[in-house]
C-alpha cells in the first residue's frame, strides 16, 4: 500500500514525537487529540525540537516545510482518509478501547492500524477491532526524535504482509525496526523496567545514593543515563504500571514492584513531569 498520510491519535509526549518524525520523513500527518490546547502545546514542542535539530544540521528541510505537512484536529473523523494510523493515547485499556474501536469503524478496511502501547497486550487490543491481521504494535522510544529504535510487536493474528509494511514504513521514518512477539513488556520493557526496579531496591536498601547508583551505570556500563534519572524521564507511574503488568502477566515474584517505587508514586513524585522524582526538577 502506498502510504502518504499518517493519522496519529494522541498529542502527548509520544504522539508529538511520532508526528514530528513522520512529518520530517516527508509524510503528511494529521494529529488528533481532544483539546485544542493540547494540540497547540504539541506544536510548540515540535517547533522547539525542530529548531534544535536544525541548529545541529540534523534535518534537511526548513522546519516550516516540515510543520507545513502537519495538520491538527480535535475531530477524530478527519482521519478517515489516512493511509496508516498510530494510536498513542493515554496508557489505559478502556481509553485505548474507545479510540481503537472508533478508528476501526472510520478507517477503510485495508488500512493498517498500530498502537504505541508500552505494556498492554497487542493481541488483546487487536481483538477489539475487525482487522486483527492488520493490527500491530509500533513502540517508539522517548525522546522519539533522538532514539533510533522502533520495537515492532506482532499480535497473534498479525499477518506477515502487515509486519513487512510496517517494517518498511519504520525504515522510511529513519528508524531501526526490531521484531518482537507479544508477551508482557515485549523486549524493551521486559528488560529495562526490572533494571530500573532493581535500582530502586538498591536505593531503598541503602546500597548507594541515587547519584552513586546512576554514576555506576553511566560510567561503569556506558549507559547514557542512570536508571533512576531514566525513571524520572519515563515517569515513575509508568514504570510502576509496567512492573505491575509484568508481575500480573508472569505471576513470577522476580517482577514484584519495589515498595519505594510505589511510595513515590503515591506521594505524587512522578519524575520530571511532576518536578520531583529521584531528583528535583523544580528549578
Ligand atoms: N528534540 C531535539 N533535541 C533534543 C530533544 C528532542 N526531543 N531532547 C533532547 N534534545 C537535545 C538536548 O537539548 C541536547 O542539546 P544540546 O546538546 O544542544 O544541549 C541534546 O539533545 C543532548 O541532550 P542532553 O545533553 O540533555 O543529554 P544526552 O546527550 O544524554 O542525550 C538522550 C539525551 C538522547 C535522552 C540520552 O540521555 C539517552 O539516550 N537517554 C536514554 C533514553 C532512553 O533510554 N529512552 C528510552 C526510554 S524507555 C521508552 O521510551 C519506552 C517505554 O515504553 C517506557
Amino acid at each position: 500500500m502506498d502510504i502518504k498520510k499518517i493519522g496519529i491519535i494522541g498529542a502527548g509526549t509520544m504522539g508529538t514525537g511520532i508526528a514530528q518524525v513522520a512529518a520530517t520523513s516527508g509524510f503528511e500527518v494529521i494529529l488528533n487529540d481532544m483539546g485544542d490546547d493540547l494540540l497547540q502545546r504539541s506544536l510548540k514542542i515540535m517547533d522547539k525540537s525542530l529548531s534544535k535539530l536544525a541548529e545541529k544540521g540534523k534535518i534537511e528541510e526548513d522546519k516550516e516545510a516540515i510543520l507545513g505537512r502537519m495538520k491538527t484536529t480535535t475531530d477524530l473523523s478527519e482521519l478517515k482518509d489516512a493511509d496508516f494510523a498510530v494510536e498513542a493515547v493515554f496508557e489505559d485499556f478502556d481509553v485505548k478501547r474507545n479510540v481503537l474501536q472508533e478508528l476501526d469503524k472510520l478507517l477503510p478496511p485495508e488500512v493498517i492500524l498500530t498502537t504505541n502501547t508500552s505494556s498492554i497486550s497487542v493481541t488483546r487490543l487487536a481483538a477489539l477491532t475487525e482487522r486483527p491481521s492488520k493490527f500491530m504494535g509500533m513502540h517508539f522510544m522517548n525522546p522519539v526524535p533522538l532514539m533510533a529504535l522502533v520495537e515492532l510487536i506482532k499480535g497473534i493474528a498479525t499477518s506477515t504482509d502487515t509486519f513487512e509494511q510496517v517494517k518498511g514504513l519504520t525504515e522510511k521514518m529513519g528508524k531501526t525496526p526490531v521484531e518482537a512477539n507479544d508477551f508482557p513488556g515485549f523486549i524493551s520493557n521486559r528488560i529495562l523496567i526490572p533494571m530500573i526496579n532493581e535500582a530502586v531496591y538498591a536505593l531503598m536498601e541503602g546500597v548507594g545514593s541515587a547519584e552513586a547508583i546512576d554514576t555506576v551505570m553511566k560510567l561503569g556500563m556506558n549507559h547514557p543515563m542512570g536508571p533512576l534519572a531514566l525513571a524520572d524521564l519515563i515517569g515513575l507511574d509508568v514504570c510502576l504500571n509496567i512492573m505491575e503488568v509484568l508481575y500480573e502477566g508472569f505471576k513470577d515474584s522476580k517482577y514484584r514492584p519495589c515498595p519505594l517505587l510505589r511510595k513515590m508514586v503515591d506521594a505524587g513524585y512522578l519524575g520530571r513531569k511532576a518536578g520531583k522524582g529521584f531528583y528535583d526538577y523544580s528549578g
